[in-house]
């Protein structure tokens, strides 16, 4: 008997969104069963206003009917208009391949505002304090109301041009940080919507909401502050139904109350400064009297689109305790008592201290410490990182700061009554919500440090917006970074709606010439439109990979004119299909940024026009793809021609008959081998001269932003799998695994972050938490482990499972959790036997390629592989025999010789 139900059933891709402005959103769920082969046949979606009509099937906004289908995510919803605050209720009915039937339970996503004339509040805040250079206090606004009837429903509306944290009665709304988050404010903001229901009570009710300077106003990278408005401001609606089915709306707008309190200042890079004596207690409760505080100032509503929360919010993880004692420095006016925290972590400490009124405790952040083992803080730049808490004296005090974050392991504190102990700090861990969706292990411990440096890595610096890093005057959504890192990104955690946000940004961001930017969104940083190759690539890459990770059609179809403006623009400004040559009178680009080969320079060996030709090549042929995806097969042939032309103008200009690349980079090799750019009978020559190259370095590589993450996938591809495990698994620098060795937590900037010889690299540019070179990670995955999807069946539809083991690795174990459920892929050599076990989602298919020398034969779960129920033999390769699986549990194992 087989059995199969359906659930986890998600809108957009969340559970139970509140507050989605997307018209037509996207329903997915999951078949669980497990038993081989669960495959749905057909479905069908009932959507009504109420959990009983969907169960009664009654009042339908929507009802698909049977739809003879085996999908089951992104399909869209083609009911009724969906109005403003409506709540949508649904389930799906799917058969299976059996003649199964299964319900699902009911779910709903509710609407948020969608009209501009949805909001009657008004944008309030303090009066200006203060001038453009100094940081200035964080206001408190508070407004009192009376509710005359009990609370069936109440929702919040909630932004700010700055940051803001609520309270309704004391109570914090919400476990959001950092909100609304960071868009190009000029062009749009987004709000958050909260069911606040259980805040509120019959009578005197207070919303409290402070609000910070953020990315608005406060400090951003270099460019100083208010690169966007000078104050922060607050928009708040409070929207309330009462049992008796009256409605009451309480909004920011002049009745408004502010005062200034203990934030003296709070920057997100130099960090917060809090004085509890001058705190209000009970300020947002009911019965405060707040007659010394001040009228409110009104603000004329900014010309911007208002839209509803895309990404995930930041939010608090974990927490971390240090891992010793603190170590004192004394001086004669000052002890400095220095913690561990043993990670390099984003976020911030919670402080713990005793002591008289008026002391002021200094907490001081930095990623690595000095030979002398005092905090190392060259390489924050012009960043303070500084948090200073001044004790009001009445016991212990525990503290927070709110609108700040920084990049850290060791922690110092000054000023501290006493000596604190362990507890005095706790590392309190935040990044954005994108909940994990891989596990990587190994047989090498090594190796899984690295994994482990790679996911802390993306948690440090997935804030909001994918950030090169988090803890310098910088902490900006640089393009090139995020575009090689987005693979490894997708196989950690889902960062589908975390990039469905900032390809946004990506958009808003993009010249009106069509040039993407090298970072956005835009802090008015940076006056360069144009990112230059592999930076503005960005804007095709980013889509295209979430689309194979997550079988995201729409993406594609949002941005596709975007990216037609891009590739036109690349069009015009290239000359006879070079990129960038060499007398281009704009940016010419970052090059193989922090490339070992170019002698001292941070751009690297490899020539610009080089590389720009090359991605222009690369992002014109995935544009084909896009095109064919979506349907428009004119474009899609006029891309492919398009790329065709700029592959010959390539070849032409940069490779020799003997398949020797311009310049004889290894990044120039892995560029003109990974996007297909030689002809193929030059494609063994070149990969002979980059193994030669890697060789007659000692077995290293020398590739920088660009050229690293497509180096092992060359290098595999090209036969030369022994060289990719040689690379990484070498430990002597530059490589992956010197920094673990010495003791990395996180991945590094540079490959000679810190080495031997020369201790720290140039405090300019030196970040300890970067995740550009753990773009390995996508290698890891697809090629120790073996999990991949077949770009024709995106989102993981169909698997394509290939471990393909070496380097002495005995074993290594993939999870990850797709669209359709988890799959695995665990082998281990045990006494000459090769064991791989296989988890195949339910209504999904694979293939699997078990590594098998002609003639041995293949057991899966004790039987001849051919006879296994769910196993169809496909063909045999010279390593492997080829199977397609269905759904399902499998244990292949092969007797290796
Ligand atoms: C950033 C990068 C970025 C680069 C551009 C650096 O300052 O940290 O990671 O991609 O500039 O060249």
């Amino acid at each position: 008997m087989t059995t199969v139900t359906v659930g986890h059933l998600r809108c957009e891709y969340l559970e139970q969104p509140l507050g989605i402005d997307v018209s037509r959103p996207r329903l997915s769920w999951r078949l669980f069963g497990d038993q081989r082969g669960v495959r749905q046949t057909a479905y069908r979606i009932v959507a009504a206003p109420s959990a009983d009509d969907v169960a009664a099937e009654q009042n339908l906004l929507w009802d698909s009917g049977r739809v003879e289908s085996d999908q089951s995510i992104h399909v869209v919803y083609d009911g009724g208009r969906l109005r403003s605050r409506q709540r949508v209720f649904w389930r799906v009915q799917v058969w299976d391949a059996h003649g199964n039937v299964a319900i699902s339970p009911i779910a709903w996503w509710e609407m948020g505002l969608l009209r501009r004339s949805d909001w009657s509040a008004s944008w309030i805040g303090a009066p200006l304090v203060g001038g453009r250079w100094t940081t200035i206090p964080a206001p408190f606004l508070r407004r009192s109301f009376t509710l005359d009837a009990p609370v069936l429903q109440a929702r919040l509306y909630i932004t700010a041009l700055g940051l803001y944290e609520c309270t309704i009665n004391g109570q914090r709304v919400g476990q959001d940080l950092f909100t609304p988050g960071w868009t190009d404010y000029r062009r749009r903001v987004q709000y958050q919507v909260y069911d606040v229901t259980d805040a509120l009570h019959e009578g005197e009710n207070v919303i409290g909401v402070i609000l910070g300077d953020g990315w608005y106003c406060g400090h951003v990278a270099w460019a100083g502050r208010q690169n966007y408005g000078d104050r922060p401001k607050l928009l708040a609606q409070l929207m309330i139904t009462h049992s008796d089915g009256s409605t009451q709306t309480v909004v920011s707008n002049r009745s408004w109350r502010y005062a200034f309190g203990p934030i003296l200042e709070s920057d997100m890079l130099h960090g917060e400064s809090y004085d509890a004596r001058l705190e209000f207690p009970g300020w947002n409760m009911p019965g405060f009297d707040d007659a010394a505080w001040q009228p409110v100032d009104l603000f004329a509503a900014p010309d911007i689109a208002m839209v509803a929360t895309r990404g995930p919010t930041v939010q608090r993880h974990e927490e971390l305790r240090p891992i010793n004692p603190p170590t004192a420095f004394p001086s004669h006016q000052v002890t400095r008592w220095v913690f561990d925290m043993g990670q390099n972590m984003v976020g911030w400490v919670r402080l713990r201290v005793q002591g008289p009124a008026g002391t002021t405790v200094t907490i001081r952040y930095a990623e690595a410490l000095n030979p002398d083992g005092t905090i190392y803080t060259a390489n924050l730049r012009s960043a303070r990182a500084t948090d200073h808490y001044t004790l009001r004296g009445d016991g212990e005090e525990v503290w927070e700061p709110r609108f700040t974050f920084h990049g850290f392991r060791y922690v110092e504190l000054s000023g501290y009554p006493g000596a604190p102990d362990i507890d005095a700090v706790t590392g309190i861990v935040v990044h954005s919500a994108t909940p994990p969706t891989g596990e990587f292990s190994c047989s090498d411990p090594l190796i899984n440090q690295l994994q482990h440096n790679i996911v802390w890595g993306q948690k440090g610096n997935f804030l909001d917006v994918p950030t090169d890093c988090p803890q310098r005057d910088e902490r900006l959504g640089w393009t090139g970074d995020a575009q090689v890192f987005i693979r490894t990104a997708a196989f950690n955690m889902n960062v589908a709606p975390f990039f469905t946000k900032w390809t946004q940004d990506l958009e808003d961001a993009q010249s009106p010439e069509g040039a993407y930017p090298p970072v956005a969104p835009l802090a008015g940083i940076s006056g360069l439109p144009d990112g230059g190759p592999a930076w503005a690539d960005a804007g095709i890459i980013c889509p295209w990979t979430i689309y194979l990770c997550y079988g995201d059609t729409r993406l594609l179809e949002t941005h596709y004119p975007s990216m037609q403006r891009f590739i036109a623009y690349l069009e015009r400004s290239s000359r006879d299909f070079i990129r960038c040559y060499e007398d281009y009178p704009g940016f010419r680009g970052f090059g193989d940024w922090l490339a070992l080969d170019g002698s001292g320079r941070t751009d690297g060996g490899t020539a610009k026009d080089l590389i720009g030709t090359a991605f222009f090549a690369y992002s014109a042929r995935l544009l084909s793809r896009i095109a064919a995806i979506l349907g428009h097969q004119r474009d899609a042939t006029r891309y492919r021609r398009l790329f065709e032309r700029v592959r010959q103008a390539f070849i032409t200009r940069y490779v020799t008959a003997a398949g020797r690349v311009a310049g004889e980079t290894q990044t120039g090799y892995v560029l003109a081998l990974h996007f297909d750019l030689l002809p193929p009978a030059l494609r063994s020559a070149a990969a002979d001269a980059l193994a030669r190259d890697i060789r007659a370095r000692g077995t290293r590589l020398a590739t920088g932003f660009v050229g690293t993450p497509y180096l092992p996938h060359v290098l595999t591809d090209a036969g030369c799998l022994d060289l990719a495990y040689a690379l990484l698994l070498q430990r002597t620098w530059p490589s992956w695994l010197y920094p673990v060795t010495q003791g990395a937590t996180t991945i590094w900037e540079r490959w000679d972050g810190w080495t031997h010889d020369k201790g720290f690299q140039d405090p300019g540019m030196n970040s300890f938490n970067h995740y550009a070179y753990g773009a390995i990670g996508e290698w890891i995955y697809s090629t120790i482990a073996g999990i991949d999807t077949d770009p024709e069946q995106p989102g993981y539809r169909h698997l394509i499972l290939r471990p393909q083991p070496g380097g002495g690795l005995t074993a290594a174990r993939a999870a990850l959790e797709t669209m359709y459920g988890r799959a695995v892929s665990a082998w281990r050599i045990d006494d000459h036997r090769f064991i791989w076990e296989i988890v195949v989602p339910p209504n999904t298919t694979a293939t699997a390629y078990v590594p098998a020398l002609e003639g041995t034969p293949v057991q899966e779960s004790g039987r001849p592989a051919e006879e296994s129920e769910g196993v169809t033999f496909v063909h045999r390769d010279e390593e492997s025999a080829v199977y397609r699986l269905t759904s399902g549990t499998y244990t292949f194992e092969v007797v290796q010789r």
